[in-house]
């Protein structure tokens, strides 16, 4: 297993992965290859033995000496391994270089496995917003909104 920065060749499989993430909205890959190609986004890809596609992926946007996960996904059949905690390590480290000393994200509540992969890495809790995710069903799920001091 190696971690990897990711560039715009990989928007095919930034683009499939997301769409595994059980996310409402999909990301095209038009909209990857723009995301991957931003200077203030950083992405890394997890991938297994000498695999030339990613087995997952962690997307942040930097501004300053800050930085959002914008998403996280590894593919369902690897899930539960570990890869999760070892890809968003090794973001953070990365991070860390590039002078970010504050990390926020928001997750749904209720996604026990992201709650628990984020609060093992060190992010707390910071606040919540009600109805803020449009779900499948017509619904609404409240954001976490959860923050990690690098520094
Ligand atoms: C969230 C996700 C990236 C975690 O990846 P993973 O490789 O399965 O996670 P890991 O094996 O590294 O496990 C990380 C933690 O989550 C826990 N976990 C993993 N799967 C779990 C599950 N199905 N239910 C409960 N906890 C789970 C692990 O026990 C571990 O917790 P611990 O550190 O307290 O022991 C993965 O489940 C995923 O892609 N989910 C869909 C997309 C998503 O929801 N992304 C987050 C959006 S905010």
């Amino acid at each position: 297993m190696r971690t990897e920065r990711l560039a715009a060749r990989h928007a095919r499989d930034v683009a499939a992965l997301h769409g595994e993430g059980g996310f409402a909205r999909g990301w095209e890959p038009g909209e990857c290859a723009a995301m991957l190609a931003d200077a203030a986004v950083v992405t890394d890809g997890v991938f297994m033995g000498s695999a030339a596609r990613p087995a997952g992926f962690v997307m942040s946007r930097q501004a300053a000496d800050e930085a959002e996960i914008l998403s996280i996904v590894v593919a369902p059949a690897q899930r539960g391994h570990r890869l999760g905690a070892s890809l968003l390590s090794a973001h953070l480290s990365r991070l860390a270089g590039h002078g970010v000393t504050q990390v926020f994200l928001e997750v749904e509540d209720g996604n026990v496995a992201a709650e628990r992969l984020y609060r093992h890495l060190g992010f707390r809790e910071v606040g919540r917003r009600k109805g803020y995710y449009p779900k499948s069903d017509g619904s609404r799920a409240t954001a976490v909104a959860m923050r990690l001091d690098l520094a």
